[in-house]
């Protein structure tokens, strides 16, 4: 299994995710809130780039269906009904709707993966269940960190050295980038306390600093949540494994 990583969405294009399996990273706080958001019955979430494009696409179903979720420095967008923090997204609010979500790095990196062949959102709440699929599917595997506006982030690095680490328990036959190696080291040092090592994170100030430090308890709980996200034909839908395509299967896509 060779393990190609990124430590921002901007360092790769998205042809060169084409037809692999991709496992997205964004511990603050969209893939934390997308797990949150199809655990408590979110039909569908669709990630989009603009804000334009959100308010277009959402048009005249929105509010009644179609939510608009996200954030731009991470505050609630004008016109939209919730902003990033996961625990607006409750089931009262959220169940059988589809939201139309955008933020200022995470939906971006998903967007990027849109040609994978599996797209799999993660971070530490849903880790278990994106590792049972990756124990059972043993392809290849690019790891994309969504960074900070193009830079490195730390929580998303080291989210990306303990799904490394776990496979390293579990797989024989492991080939790791040299990125992938430098995640692991840094999940070695930083990774004994998650919680620690999320609040003194540049994003992690900054939310605490804007008021959302409320948030960063549920984003640093390891494995607490049983939910697979997965992009396909650029709508996140919660999946079951064997909806997934084995690696070496032809890819079809019915939209
Ligand atoms: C992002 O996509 O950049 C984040 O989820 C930002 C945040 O809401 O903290």
């Amino acid at each position: 299994m060779h393990i190609p990583l990124y430590f921002a969405a901007t360092h790769v294009d998205e042809l060169t995710l084409r037809d692999q399996t991709v496992v997205v990273i964004d511990v603050l706080r969209a893939a934390t809130t997308i797990a949150v958001a199809l655990s408590n019955g979110a039909k569908e979430i669709i990630p989009v780039n603009t804000v334009e494009r959100a308010v277009k696409i959402s048009g005249s179903l929105f509010g009644d269906h179609i939510l608009r979720g996200g954030e731009r420095n991470g505050r609630l967008i004008e016109g939209f009904n919730l902003g990033n923090s996961p625990d607006e997204y409750t089931t009262e609010k959220v169940r059988g709707k589809a939201i139309i979500y955008s933020t200022t790095n995470g939906s971006g990196a998903i967007d990027k993966a849109k040609y994978g062949r599996n797209v799999l959102i993660c971070s530490f709440v849903n880790m278990a269940s994106v590792l049972r699929f990756l124990r059972t599917h043993k392809g290849d595997v690019t790891i994309l960190c969504s960074g900070n506006n193009g830079r490195f982030s730390m929580e998303d690095s080291v989210c990306a050295g303990m799904l490394i680490s776990r496979l390293v328990e579990s797989e024989q036959d492991l080939d790791l980038s040299d990125a992938a190696q430098a995640s692991l080291a840094l999940f070695r040092s930083f990774g004994r306390s998650i919680p620690k090592m999320i609040r003194s994170s540049e994003h992690g100030q900054f939310l605490i600093q804007i008021g959302h430090e409320k948030d960063l308890d549920l984003c640093a709980s390891v494995d607490c949540m049983d939910i697979l996200p997965v992009l396909s034909g650029n709508v996140i839908r919660a999946r079951k494994e064997a909806d997934l395509i084995p690696s070496g299967n032809p890819v079809v896509r019915i939209e």
